[in-house]
């Protein structure tokens, strides 16, 4: 778990040690504006600042990011320098594919506070660090000399913010409260009577038997553990983890996290049962963040793809549990990629 301030902002970020920064940024904080090409401090796609100096985040482990300032290129919104950089791009045409461009632009920004005024040579030997692959490099040198040549004045910098004091854990097991970037709403009809729905929903052993994939191992109080397993093809992920439980009136909420070698995962799961004319309407709300390799299948069109048919399937459950059958348990990603696939 490591605090640091990512463009003005307190982050709480629970991270493995060897996660570099650039990965922490994207997978951690949902700032998607920091690209990664080399990931060997060859090309600078990655490039942010650190405590205001350009770095490579693909060089530094996130850890080692801790305590310190980072400002990605999102967190240059309202920089004059960055403002004048990026109507100079355009003017000049600087920018064709565009993945260099982050990059560049902390880069520029950093050559027009450093330099002022500079010949295109001086901006080409700078520059040297930045790989553009679309060779774009006339325009960008061109667009920094401008804006370099009629410096803005910069206003004072903000006052840093500090991370918030990280309060100790009440239970060593059970998930702290982080950002989960990632968001989908989703709504399931349910064919059952509301309170025999709820009668289910309100027990976490008859939820986790609903749930494809899911077993419960442990349910003292608020606290739970258990193993959620998800097939593609012959590749397997099983995540074994800890959660926290609570419920209200028809509602309820499951937060936790866990891990299945590379892969980690945090989420919740917001749920509250409406009366619907034909039984009731299921509202679930379900937040996450995932690293590692599983995290490649964050394509937003394929998620709630997934989430849709998983939904659909613990529903279907939900209903064979509220007739007294037993019900279908294997979870299979790739039937469900499959069914999103046809029903485009
Ligand atoms: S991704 Fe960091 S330098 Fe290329
Ligand atoms: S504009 Fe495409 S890599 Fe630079």
């Amino acid at each position: 778990m490591i605090t640091l301030t990512v463009n003005g902002e307190a982050r709480r970020l629970d991270t493995p040690a060897r996660t570099h920064l650039a990965d922490a940024l994207r997978d951690g904080c949902g700032l998607t504006g920091t690209h990664i090409g080399c990931e060997q401090g060859v090309c600078g796609a990655c490039t942010v600042l650190v405590d205001g100096k350009p770095a490579r985040s693909c060089l530094l482990y996130a850890h080692e990011a801790a305590g310190k300032t980072v400002t990605t290129i999102e967190g240059l919104d309202d920089d004059a320098v960055a403002e004048a950089l990026r109507a100079a791009f355009s003017r000049h045409h600087a920018l064709q594919c565009g993945y260099c461009t982050p990059g560049m632009m902390v880069t520029a920004r950093d050559i027009v506070l450093r330099l002022g005024a500079v010949d295109e040579e001086r901006i080409r030997e700078e520059l040297a660090g930045n790989l553009c692959r679309c060779t774009g490099y006339r325009g960008i040198v061109r667009a920094i000399a401008e804006v370099a040549a009629n410096r803005p004045v910069l206003p004072a910098a903000a006052p840093r913010r500090e991370a918030p004091a990280v309060a100790a854990p009440v239970l060593a097991t059970v998930a702290p409260a982080v950002e989960l970037p990632n968001r989908i709403e989703h709504q399931e009809a349910l064919a059952v009577p509301l309170e025999a729905a709820w009668a289910i929903l309100s027990d976490p052993a008859r939820i986790a038997a609903c749930l494809p994939g899911a077993a419960l191992t442990r349910h003292e109080g608020a606290v739970l553990e258990g193993t959620f397993t998800a097939s593609l093809g012959p590749i397997s992920a099983s995540f074994a983890g800890v959660g926290e439980w609570a419920v209200g009136d028809h509602a309820g909420s499951v937060r936790g996290r866990g891990r299945d070698g590379a892969n980690a995962a945090e989420g919740q799961v917001e749920f509250h049962l409406t009366p619907a004319p034909e039984g009731a309407l299921l509202n679930v709300v379900l937040s996450w963040r995932l690293t590692g390799p599983l995290a490649q299948f964050s394509r937003p069109a394929l998620l709630r793809g997934l989430v849709a048919g998983l939904a659909g399937q613990f529903a279907r459950n939900l209903e064979r549990a509220a007739r007294g059958e037993a019900p279908a348990k294997r979870l299979s990603l790739w039937a469900l990629i499959r069914a999103w696939i046809f029903g485009r």
